[in-house]
Order: C-alpha cells, then structure tokens, then sequence
C-alpha cells in the first residue's frame, strides 16, 4: 500500500490532466445520478447542505450525496458551497495550487473561509473559481504560499478588484507555519506534524480542527526551523506525528514536542490511518462522512476537503475498486445518515459510493419473535479445532448463532474466536477454566467471569454480558456476578451420544418456540449434525437469531432456560448443581498459525 501510495504522489506532477479529463468525461452524469432525488432542481454540481437530511426520507438507509465538480477546480468549488451556502457566509476565501497538496492540506484548519485551486505555472484561474468567488463576495482573497505557488496575477484576477492577501513562506513548511499561527493565534492544545511532501497519510488531517499542521522537510529527514520556532510560539500541550514512522520518525516527533506529550495518528495503511484521523476528530461519532479516493495521484479532493468541519473524510480505493474492510467497518460502526462522495465519477465511482452507503446502513432487524418461531442454537466450550468449520457452515447457511467460550481455549486460539466474532456471531462467557461454579466464593468466580471478558476484550471482541455457567450449575452468588445466565431448554447431550443422528432427533424432538438449544463446537459429530437441525427447523417454519435477539431484555442475575422460561433476578430459586455426568470438555492443541 504505502509503495502505491509514494508511486502516486511521485507522479503527481504530471497526473493534472489525466485527473482532469478522467472526470470530465463522467461527471455530468455521475452527479445527476447521485445527486439526491429529494432536490432534484440543485445543480448538478453541488449539494446543499440543506437538502441533506430530506423529511421525505424515511427508513434506515444511509443517503446518498456528491460533492463534485468537472474536475478538481469544480469539485473544490462544491465543496466550499457545501460548506459555505450562503454569500457572506466566508470572509476571506483562500486559493492554493491545485498540484501541491501540501498547501491545500495544511489549510483545512482555516475555518473562515473555502480553499479554491488554481492551476500550476500561473495560469488563469478556471471560470469555475472566480464564479464561485463572486458568489461569496469574500472580504479579502488569500494566496496560500508563495509567487511560485500562486502567482499575482492569479491572485489579482480571482479577487476582481477586492483586497488580496498573502499566507506564505519560503517554502511549504513556512507557508504551514504561517497558516498555523494565523488561525491559532493564541496559541493551540495541539500541533500535528506531517511530512512535507504530503503523504497521503497525512491528507485527511484537514478536518482536524484543535490545531494546524505543520510540516517537516519534504523528506522527512529533519524539522525546519520555522517549524520549530511555530511550535514555540504555539506552546501546545501535545504533539501529533500524522502518519506512521516512516512519514514522521520518532526522531522528528520528540525534536518537534521538545519535552511536551507526543502522539501518533497512524495505520497500517493509508485508509486505516483515515480512520484513526476521523476518530480523534469525531470521537463520538459522526452523522456525516465524505469518502474520497485515497489511491493513486487523486488526492487533490481529500485534501481540498480540509474545510470541511462536519464530518470526517475516509479514503476509498478508487475510483471503483473498493471500499476498504476497515472502512466498511467504521462505517458500520457509526452509522452516519449521510455519506458523501467527494469528487466525480473518476474518483469515486457510484458503485463505491453505494457500498459505503450500505455499509453505513443499519442491518435489517432480525425476525419478530412475538410473531413467528425463534431458536437460538448455541456452541459451548470453544474455540476448538472445529469452530472454524463450523462458523462456515453457519455461513453458509445464513444462521445466526452464540458461542459460549472459554477463556483458556480463547487464550489458545486467538484467531479462532476473532474469527468467530468477526464472521457476526454472539461471543459470550463460559468462564475461565470450566470449573462447577457453586463450589467456588464469590470472589472466584467473579475472577472466572472477568478474566475470560477481559481476554476477549483484549482481542477486540465487545464485551461480554451474558455468562453461561458450565454444566448449568449455579448459586446465588454466581446470579450476582451482575450478567443474565443463559442456561438452555433444549440439550442434544452430543458429548454423550457423540451420534450426529441422535444429536439431530434430539433438537426435531424436543423443540419448541424460544428454544435455547445446546451443543458443544468441540465435539465434531455435533458440528456435523448442524446442517440437518438447521433443515429440520426451518421446515417447521422457525427462525434462527442470537441469545441476545432471543431474550433483549435478560438482566442481571435473570436465569435463562428459554425465551419464555425467564427467572427474574428478584424471584427466588433453589440453585442448581452439576448436570454432567463425567463430562470434561476436552483441551486440543493450539491452532494452526495460519488461522
Ligand atoms: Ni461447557
């Protein structure tokens, strides 16, 4: 990813024109099509911010928006009269070099007024621009860097007569530093450091908004001094290295915060780091999220974007390649009402643009267990060397399902029971070591309980609420561990029949509605007989869902057989003791490294 990422930006010199006549040839359409159909008289070019969140649109699915114009000049455009509805609404307007990202990026702390490219080599500024220039009827018209970024002339044009200015230095890093100490000047809780050339790492910062980024040399390979002397007159609390070490070495981030805290903004790639970016900057979430093409040379849209504020920007592969894993995930996530394309069509193609509204919107709810039949089939004493088998034939069979685990076994196969959760199943708490609760103190089993959640916590599995006692003996102090215990209605005894026939007859014998069922994902006959139960069921009209969708309302200390046999917490009941037989769930080896 990262040796794409340094090939983009190499040749972004000479990609303008590639850029340019890609989304020419698609825009016109693409903006139509995306447009949103609630305001079907918005220019084809722009969505206003008003028409976001349209009343006639009811249900869950996220909508659709772009931000694009016929090229990057039109699409920084429709960003600022996004951002910038009304004239008026933008005292200075800022122009920055459309081929430099450094500029355009640094400028997305700028909050007074939109950054509006100009071509490279003094060349007019496009009619797009100075249209949109008139619109805002700006007080001042800024130049972002020097005469070799954006020249007098092009200054002198776009402003048409108003006052100009100027936010430069010698060089790129002089320019942040002079945008930096412009908009914080009493100073910042917090600096962001990037590398001079812009790496694309550094390209969503824009809309980080408690502080500027400032730059290093465009190599990386030391701070200049204007920078350091912007950081002594900003006189942050912290330090924040945008990208990984090899956008912004630990070297230059301790030289950078000089004794002040250090951090880092990174991922493993560009898009993760997108996503670490739009959690800091939105740590509750976000209603809105723009997508933007990370790959290649078109960077020019994420990074105009900067002046966006309301949302954070996440990068795609674009134009039409995909939505990222990671992406897709934080998108679940939040859940944003709203996800917006940035760019046109030879950006972010309307493909792309549809999965990320997808993956923003909630899943469907499941089945209404007061109006049809539920069973919830539920594994125990996992992960094992057959979880993984089973969790694809679940799969396969589009049926939902609870893993009960236990913490050593968790321990032992790691990937296995990320996997597990990953996939979508419920991932709950079979305690530590498998131990008969009722012979422990309180204190002992609520050690068996926390260890077990906080290994799966670590693992990046949500925490658990649900525990099931092993062999369903329980006392009251185990009820008062403060989860529901989830115990079962129906039970295949696969671990004493060990006959995937038997195990079958037993659940089609016995079921019934709100049936908890159990069996055991380390027995293999067991895992064998799912296919067959989940024929069996489905032919007698019931539906499949979660312990958690089976009973949402199970509290602390409830006992659960099944969806229609709850103990309340309050209610007395005699407790209960081993029910195994000789049963010991079996330890097999480690997994496999390559799970
Ligand atoms: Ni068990």
């Amino acid at each position: 990813m990262h040796g794409l990422a340094y090939t983009g930006l190499a040749r972004t010199g000479t990609a303008t024109e590639a850029y340019g006549a890609e989304a020419d040839g698609a825009e016109a359409d693409g903006a139509e099509a995306d447009g949103m159909a609630a305001d079907a008289s918005s220019p084809a070019t722009t969505v206003g911010p008003a028409a976001s969140t349209p009343a006639t649109t009811v249900g869950p699915a996220a909508t659709k928006a772009r931000l694009a114009g016929a090229d990057r000049y039109g699409t920084s455009a429709a960003i600022s009269k996004w951002a910038f509805p009304n004239p008026g609404d933008a005292e200075r307007v800022y122009l920055a070099r459309a081929d430099v990202f450094a500029d355009a990026l640094t400028a997305g702390v700028l909050t007074d007024g939109p950054v509006l490219l100009v071509p490279a080599d003094c060349a007019s500024p496009r009619n797009v621009v100075t249209v949109e220039i008139e619109r805002l009827d700006p007080q001042t018209v800024v130049a972002l860097g020097g005469d070799l970024a954006v020249c007098d002339a092009q200054l002198e044009a776009a402003a048409n007569g108003r006052p100009t200015d100027r936010l430069s230095g010698e060089n790129r890093a002089a320019t942040a530093a002079a945008v930096g100490l412009y908009e914080f000047a009493g100073g910042a809780p917090t600096v962001y450091l990037a590398r001079g050339n812009s790496s694309p790492d550094a390209m969503v910062g824009g809309t980080l908004t408690d502080g500027p980024i400032l730059l290093t040399n465009p190599g990386g390979t030391h701070l200049p001094l204007v920078t350091r002397e912007a950081i002594a007159a900003l006189d942050p609390v912290r330090v924040i290295a945008l990208g990984g070490t090899a956008s912004v070495s630990t070297t230059l981030l301790n030289q950078a915060a000089d004794g002040r805290q250090t951090g880092r903004l990174a991922g493993t790639t560009r898009y993760a780091t997108s996503v670490a970016v739009a959690q800091r900057a939105f740590p509750s979430g976000s209603d809105r999220v723009y997508i933007a093409r990370g790959d290649g040379a078109n960077l020019t849209d994420a990074v105009a974007s900067g002046v966006l504020t309301d949302g954070p920007v996440l990068l795609v592969n674009g134009p039409c390649i995909k939505v990222p894993d990671i992406i897709q995930k934080y998108l679940a996530d939040v859940q944003p009402s709203t996800v917006v394309a940035l760019g046109g069509q030879g950006a972010v193609c309307a493909q792309l643009l549809d999965d990320a509204a997808a993956a923003a919107t909630p899943p469907p709810p499941g089945p209404d267990c007061d109006a049809v039949k539920c069973v919830a089939l539920t594994f125990d004493d996992g992960p094992s060397a057959y979880t993984s088998q089973l969790v694809d034939t679940l799969d396969d069979l589009d049926v939902p399902a609870t893993f009960f685990v236990v913490g050593q076994q968790s321990d032992a196969r790691p990937n296995t029971v990320k996997r597990t959760y990953d996939h979508g199943y419920q991932v709950e708490n079979h305690t530590w070591n498998h131990p008969e609760m009722n012979t422990l103190s309180l204190s002992q089993q609520r050690a068996q309980y926390t260890s077990t959640r906080d290994l799966l916590t670590s693992l990046g599995i949500a925490p658990t609420d649900m525990l099931r006692p092993p062999y369903g003996a329980w006392n009251s102090n185990t009820r008062n561990l403060g989860v529901p215990l989830i115990l079962w209605s129906i039970d295949t005894r696969d671990w004493e029949n060990r006959n995937t026939t038997q195990i079958r007859a037993n659940v089609r014998n016995n079921i019934h509605n709100g049936a908890i069922v159990l069996q055991h994902d380390t027995i293999s006959q067991s895992v064998a007989a799912v296919p067959g139960i989940v024929a069996d069921l489905r032919a007698r009209g019931y539906h499949f869902v979660t312990v958690e969708d089976l009973v949402p309302w199970a509290g602390p200390g409830d006992l659960v057989y099944s969806r229609g046999n709850v103990i309340d917490a309050s209610v007395e009941a005699e407790p209960q003791v081993f029910d195994g037989a000789d049963y010991v769930p079996p330890l097999d080896a480690a997994e496999l490294p390559q799970e």
